[in-house]
């Protein structure tokens, strides 16, 4: 089992060029399916869990191949409706293989992966969506079984209870060779759903609406193929900007998203670092101390804080100057790190959905285990800003998500090794 050696108590300052989203990876990925020529995906990270997904096309009969952040799916060969449930397993969002799946064959047999990290992750929006549509679906020993009507899937008029982006995206994935038209009411609005549709669109699908609440998605006989280049990860561009606000110093973060981040820069910026963006670079300083941030942070859907770096601004402001109050709003179970910062000197009280950091003036190394994705990318947080040798174990979550987390740290001058 690998492990990260962590020394912290440096200021960090450099410059890092951003990776591809993997929450964009796997759903483009996934709608390669459903197209009749080769698609050409660029700018795709290389993480384990985008080679999961690699590993789902494959075994349905798609030849994939991966080099230089480059995927190459050849959809013509598909020949299995059945992604077996070690597959399954080994990433949580191999869930939306199901629409593509159905979208193209009109069948599938998926399993659903059971509670995670962050709680129990239930799929009833998903597979009521399905059932609107015209899919058949049985459940039976794990296993779900579906099946469309005709064979191929109906236009329906839906209305999501959530904005959830997972059934979001299973929805636009199957509609789009859907017999008739499909409308999305309270759709999830998070660019990762616009990159798919830009995706989709350049394969000649028909969808509007998306990066608003109410997409449009009228059914195509068929998709071509396309190159497509895929968004910058917004969550790891947060993560990074955590670390040099934590550990203090300045960075350039390039190739970003960063309109797409605001949400995230502008409670940031609330911790009196100073933060220019112009174009697709971030500049971010921060001085000898944080601020805490006076206004509740709240993680909501698109365009509110995200929730997937809720984690990370979490271990910068451990060591701000006051008390900064969290509200988890998304998963029931997403404070699982605070364990770990805790025991890094931080004072963090966690009652229900919400978490109240008051700030220490410094945190202390100290041996921790990645909880999940998110979680293990604020204990590096905390480690670059912590005085001492940090140890952080169960790094795999860790890869899940972070393209070569050692060479970027390092390019920010932190000190990081793997063993
Ligand atoms: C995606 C992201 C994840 C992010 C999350 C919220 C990917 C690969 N993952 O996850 O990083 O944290 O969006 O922005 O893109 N829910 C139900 N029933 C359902 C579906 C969801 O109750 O059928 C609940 C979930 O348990 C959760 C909430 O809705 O509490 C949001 O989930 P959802 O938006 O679906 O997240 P994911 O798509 O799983």
């Amino acid at each position: 089992m690998q492990k990260l050696i962590i020394e912290g108590g440096r200021r960090l300052k450099g410059e890092l060029a951003l990776q591809g989203s993997k929450n964009s990876s796997l759903p483009i990925l996934a709608a390669s399916l459903l197209c009749m020529d080769e698609c050409v995906i660029r700018n795709c990270p290389e993480l384990t869990d985008v080679y999961a997904a690699a590993r789902i096309l494959n075994c349905v009969g798609c030849r994939c191949t991966f080099s230089d952040n480059t995927a190459v799916i050849d959809p013509r060969t598909v020949s299995g409706t059945v992604i077996p449930g070690n597959l399954m397993r080994e990433m949580r969002s191999s869930i939306i293989f199901m629409g593509a799946m159905l979208g193209r064959t009109g069948e599938c047999t998926v399993s659903v992966p059971g509670g995670c990290e962050l709680g129990p992750r239930p799929i009833d929006m998903h597979l009521a969506a399905m059932r609107k549509m015209g899919v058949d679906i049985t459940e039976t020993g794990g296993s779900i079984v579906c099946r469309s009507r005709g064979g191929r899937a109906k236009g329906a008029k839906l209305s999501l209870a959530f904005p959830s982006v997972g059934a979001t995206e299973n929805i636009i994935l199957c509609a789009v060779t859907a017999e008739g038209e499909t409308v999305v009411n309270n759709a999830a609005r998070e660019p990762e759903i616009c990159d798919l549709c830009g995706f989709l669109r350049a394969c000649g699908a028909d969808i509007s609406g998306d990066g608003e609440s109410r997409i449009a998605i009228k059914g195509k006989e068929k998709l071509c193929g396309c190159e497509y280049s895929v968004m910058p990860d917004r969550i790891a561009g947060a993560t990074y900007l955590c670390m040099t606000a934590a550990a203090g110093g300045e960075m350039i973060l390039s190739r970003a998203c960063t309109a797409e981040m605001e949400p995230f820069l502008s409670a940031l910026e609330q911790t009196g670092c100073s933060i220019f963006t112009s174009g697709d670079r971030i500049y971010l300083r921060s001085g000898s101390r944080l601020r805490a941030v006076r206004d509740r942070i709240r993680t909501m859907p698109h365009p509110g804080f995200p929730t997937d770096a809720q984690a990370v601004l979490m271990a910068a402001l451990a060591t701000a100057d006051g008390t900064s109050v969290f509200e988890e709003n998304i998963f029931d179970c997403r404070y699982r790190h605070t364990e770990a910062l805790i025991k890094m000197g931080a004072d963090i009280q966690v009652l229900g959905k919400v978490a109240i950091v008051r700030g220490v003036p410094r945190l202390h190394g100290a041996p921790a285990e990645a909880t999940d994705l998110r979680g293990g990318a604020a204990m590096i947080c905390a480690a670059l800003a912590a005085e001492g040798t940090s140890e952080i174990s169960r790094i795999s979550h860790i890869d899940r998500g972070y393209e070569k987390i050692e060479e970027a740290v390092t390019a920010l001058g932190g000190r990081i090794s793997r063993v």
